[in-house]
């Protein structure tokens, strides 16, 4: 659920961050900045987790923008997040190809599993779950992806997701 404090916090970009911003600039030709934005938008999202009005308000100062022309992108492209998500966000294909292998069932295991339903975030801040169009890994039902590396867990049973949250969950602890 998405708090309007959270939505409201301030955020600072740091040195490193600005400085993988200027990378991206520094491809395009001058004055056509605003093409960084995409990728801009995946460093920020891969940062905080999430792209907040503040954030985003910043990337348009950054490049020069209208804040709506980040939110026109922000809220067109499903990768990026616009509400506080879990530090693993499980991405579970829930188009015909992975329906019929079970995607359903896994996505019902998936809710029970974490106790939160599809776009809310576990107690822990650890995970949120969505589920999200053809992963184009059709042969290999059911699918999920986990960001920001999009790493893809195959051929999914209640077990092998047991499994993934189990080492997702020691990991985050070590
Ligand atoms: Fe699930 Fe294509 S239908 S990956």
């Amino acid at each position: 659920m998405l708090r309007v404090e959270d939505a409201q916090v301030p955020v600072e970009f740091s040195p490193e961050l600005i400085a993988k911003f200027d990378d991206v600039v520094s491809r395009y030709p001058e004055g056509k900045q605003k093409s960084g934005l995409l990728p801009i938008l995946h460093f920020v999202q891969a940062e905080f987790g999430w792209l907040s009005v503040p954030a985003m308000d910043k990337v348009a100062a950054y490049l020069k923008i209208l804040p709506i022309e980040v939110y026109e992108v922000a809220s067109f492209y499903t990768m990026y997040f616009l509400r506080p998500q879990g530090k693993y966000v499980l991405e579970v294909c829930r188009t015909s190809g992975c329906c019929l292998v079970g995607a359903e069932k896994i996505m019902d295991h998936i809710e029970q599993k974490l106790g939160v339903k599809e776009g809310e975030v576990t107690p822990d801040g650890l995970f949120s779950w969505r589920g999200v169009e053809c992963l184009a890994a059709c042969g290999f039902g059911p699918v999920l992806q986990i960001g920001p590396e999009y790493t893809f867990y195959e051929n999914l049973t209640n077990e092998s997701v047991d499994k993934l949250i189990g080492e997702l969950t020691a990991k985050a602890k070590n």
